[in-house]
Formats: C-alpha cells, sequence, structure tokens
C-alpha cells in the first residue's frame, strides 16, 4: 500500500539499544508495569507520546544560538509573538511553561465551584486542573467518536444539537467555558471538522458562553481538514489558523506538540481575555515575557510556528500514522479507525476482549509490547482515569494502548519492526495477564501509579 516518505534528511543520530528480552521482563517489573517509570535507555522504540520529543529542524536548532537572555523585555519572546501574530494574526499572547500550565491558569480565572465545562472530550491534565478548583467536566463527543471503528472522516465533532440544549439546560452563567480539544487525544487521536469548529463557536456566541480551543494537535487536525474537508482542500493553512483565531475567544496550546519545541502559549484576538488571566502568570509561570520557558525553548516555539505553516511538515505524523494503522487493521490487529494523529491506537478490548475492565486491559497490552518488543506505548484507558469523587472506578469508554509516532524520528523501517512486534502480539495473545494496583496516587495516577500481574 501507499508509502509515506520522510521530507527530511537526518543529519544527527543517536543509539538506541534493544535489550534481550529476559532483561526486558525485569525493568517492566521494577516499573511496576506502568511504562512511564521505565528509563529511555532501556527502550529501543520509545512510542511513549510525541510530547517534546519531535525532531527539531536544523533551523530551529539555529535560531536557539540567537536566543536573547532577559529576565524581562527579551527579543526571543518578541519573536515568539510575531510567530503567532503570522500563524494565529492574534496579538495577545500569554506564555507558560507547558500545555498544563495553561490549563492551570484557565482553571484558576474561570472555574468556579460547581461551574461546568463542557468539551467533546476531556485530557487528562484538563480535567485535573478543573477538578482541582471544584468544577465538573462534561464530554459532549458525537456518539460516533467512541466508536473504535468507523470511516468517519471526524469523529472528534461535537454532537451541536446536544451542545445546545445542555447550556439551556444549565443556563449559560454556570457554564465556565466550552472547550474544544482539535485532534482529540484520548479517543485516538481524532480531528474535528472546520464546520463543526465554527458551529461550536456559533452556538457560544449565540448563548454567550467563552468558547476555548486547545490547539495542541491541531497541526494533525489542520491536515485532516485540508485532506478532508472539501471546503479546506483549497485554503491555504494560515488561513484556517487565522479563520479559528477570529472565532474563539481563546485558544491555548503545548508547544511541546503544536510546534515541536517546549512550552506553552495562551492567545486572544481580543485582549480582554489575556487581560484576565494575565496575573496568573507571574504568579505560577514567570515574568510575562518568558512565562517558565527558558530563551532557546521560545525561540525554537517561534522557528516551529511558521514551519508548520508547510504541508510538507505537518504530513509527517499522520502519513506515517496511517501507514502503522493499515499495515495491523489489515492483518486483522484491532486498531481505532480510521487512523488518526499522533500515533497508532490499539482497541484493547478487543485486543484482550475476555479480560475483565477491573483488570486494565490497556495497561496490560502495553507492558506486554514493552516484553516482547522493547516498544514503550502509553496507557490511554481507565489507568488514565481519575476515580470519581465518591471512590468508585471510572471505566474509559475506549481502552487504548497508543504507540505515538513523534514527527521526523523513526523510519520506516523501525515502523515495520513495530508491526512485526504487534502482529505477534496479536497472534499470542493469550499470553497477556491482567493487572492490579500495588500503589495508587491520588491525582494523575497513570504517570506514577505502581501495578503488579495478577
Ligand atoms: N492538551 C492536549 C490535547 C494534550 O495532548 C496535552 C498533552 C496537553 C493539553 C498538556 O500539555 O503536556 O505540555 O502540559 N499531551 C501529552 C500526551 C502529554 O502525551 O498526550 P503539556
Amino acid at each position: 500500500h501507499q508509502v509515506p516518505l520522510e521530507m527530511h534528511k537526518v543529519r544527527m543520530v543517536q543509539k538506541l539499544s534493544l535489550l534481550p528480552v529476559e532483561e526486558r521482563l525485569k525493568k517492566i517489573q521494577e516499573a511496576g508495569n506502568n511504562t512511564f517509570l521505565l528509563q529511555n535507555k532501556d527502550i529501543f522504540m520509545d512510542m511513549l507520546t510525541d510530547s517534546g520529543v519531535n525532531g527539531m529542524s536544523d533551523l530551529q536548532f539555529g535560531a536557539m544560538m540567537q536566543a536573547d537572555d532577559a529576565y524581562a523585555g527579551s527579543e526571543s519572546f518578541t519573536r515568539v509573538k510575531a510567530a503567532i501574530k503570522e500563524v494565529f494574526g492574534t496579538e495577545n499572547v500569554l506564555p507558560a511553561h507547558q500545555g498544563r500550565a495553561c490549563e492551570n491558569i484557565l482553571a484558576e480565572a474561570y472555574v468556579k465551584p460547581g461551574m461546568v465545562t463542557l468539551m467533546n472530550f476531556h485530557f487528562t491534565t484538563t480535567k485535573a486542573h478543573i477538578t482541582r478548583v471544584g468544577g465538573v467536566v462534561e464530554e459532549i463527543v458525537d456518539a460516533k467518536g467512541l466508536i473504535p471503528q468507523t470511516d468517519d472522516p471526524f469523529k472528534g465533532d461535537f454532537d451541536l444539537d446536544k451542545l445546545r440544549s445542555r447550556i439551556d439546560e444549565l443556563g449559560p452563567d454556570k457554564v465556565a467555558f466550552v472547550r474544544v480539544e482539535a485532534g482529540t487525544n484520548l479517543i485516538g487521536g481524532q480531528p474535528v471538522s472546520l464546520s463543526n469548529m465554527i458551529a461550536v463557536t456559533d452556538i457560544c456566541h449565540e448563548k454567550g458562553v467563552k468558547s476555548v480551543l486547545d490547539a495542541s494537535l491541531l497541526q494533525d487536525n489542520i491536515y485532516f481538514m485540508k485532506m478532508r474537508e472539501a471546503r479546506c482542500k483549497y485554503m491555504e493553512i494560515k488561513d484556517i489558523y487565522h479563520l479559528l483565531a477570529d472565532h474563539f475567544d481563546i485558544i491555548y496550546f503545548s508547544a511541546r506538540k503544536l510546534s515541536f519545541s517546549k512550552g506553552g502559549i495562551i492567545t486572544s484576538k481580543d485582549p480582554k481575555f489575556t487581560k484576565e488571566m494575565m496575573e496568573y502568570v507571574p504568579l505560577y509561570e514567570g515574568f510575562l515575557t518568558y512565562g517558565g520557558m527558558d530563551v532557546r525553548t521560545m525561540e525554537a516555539l517561534a522557528q516551529g510556528l511558521y514551519e508548520s505553516l508547510d504541508m510538507e511538515y505537518i504530513n509527517q505524523g499522520p502519513e506515517f500514522i496511517k501507514y502503522l494503522t493499515k499495515e495491523l487493521s489489515d492483518y486483522g490487529v484491532p486498531v481505532i479507525l480510521p487512523a488518526g494523529g499522533l500515533g497508532c491506537h490499539l482497541d484493547c478490548q478487543a485486543f484482550v476482549p475476555n479480560m475483565p475492565h477491573n483488570q486494565y486491559p490497556a495497561g496490560a497490552v502495553s507492558a506486554a509490547l514493552y516484553i516482547i518488543g522493547g516498544i514503550r506505548p502509553m496507557e490511554r484507558g481507565t489507568l488514565s482515569e481519575q476515580r470519581e469523587p465518591d471512590g468508585t472506578e471510572r471505566y474509559a469508554e475506549l481502552e487504548l494502548a497508543r504507540l505515538a509516532v513523534p514527527r521526523r524520528v523513526f523510519t520506516l523501517s523501525q515502523l515495520k519492526y513495530v508491526a512485526d512486534r504487534v502482529k505477534w502480539l496479536w497472534d499470542n495473545r493469550e499470553l497477556i495477564g491482567g493487572l492490579e494496583w500495588v500503589e495508587e496516587p491520588k491525582v494523575l495516577r497513570f504517570f506514577f501509579g505502581r501495578l503488579k500481574e495478577i
């Protein structure tokens, strides 16, 4: 089938090692069967995330050399602002150290106890910040988003009728904001259509509710808009960004994803919003011209934003993911379809159908992938959920093991290796056993919790 092409050449490399299987078994047991707790040196294919580990360009490294060190008024921040103006067309910019720091500021500024935030789907850190200040998260993703295999091009779309009626039922004053997550992470990196995003903001304006775009995964999402949505085919990438910035009140993103650097940004067309959030930046992050980012990070961020206007740059994630997904799906391995952004997602309820939900199928498949291939996936299922306030387990709608494909990092032969190992595991899936907690942290438990084999 169609083979993706690397539109770059590799000029700096990092050595990898592939430990023998007996040692891998020992390492995953020492890590409490949690792939977050493995050491990178023990991993062959690190597919935990695309966050902060994408391949940076020569121009990004070059830009880092001209960084302007200053506590206040750094030229590096001026260059970030210029890049945001070019890409989003907005002039009001707040810096933060990464995406979840933007979420902390949003939660502090706008979420009061008992208020509800409506979103297509939650993200782990978003929900943790909102619930920490007493807010509630409600998900309004269209029902098609939760069906593992469909041919729907935009599974991240909102159910617009439900959004309308939920705002009416709650009353606009009770809704802190509506958040659209581009490239919906936890349901398999599934995009939202441009039409659906605009329709959400129209509903928000009509009802008098704030609209927020989490643009962390917007780069992949825009690729899918260009490929799958008729109205976007002939639009310039920049025109899509500008249109979104015209419609949303607030946009924020993790630059670990959107610009292939580090850091985070909040921006808005109307200065009213950045003014309302501004005081939290020096309080939690740092002065208004760095917000926790070092100057070299800001230079890489600015350059990465310009580069994200290039189709031959933003196609590098989705096209390699599509290749891996098709390899697996053609073999019969249950994967989320259609292929989305961020990574290839194994549907673990179908991978190990007999494993009870309370034995954490996605966590079990993830640990098994490390043992059989030195591959590090990320659990995106029930372990990544948080318990209900009364302590009962909240079972995830989708039990996913995510094989993230950081852009411009792996070669096609490495992806073929991954496909081969996953197929082997699929053929031998009866070997996979369930997990139970040994140490369960209260907040964001998936990051550092420990489990053992049952
Ligand atoms: N929003 C989305 C949609 C994300 O995917 C992430 C991070 C964040 C916010 C938080 O940003 O990590 O810079 O604080 N996602 C990473 C992942 C961690 O691997 O899925 P951050």
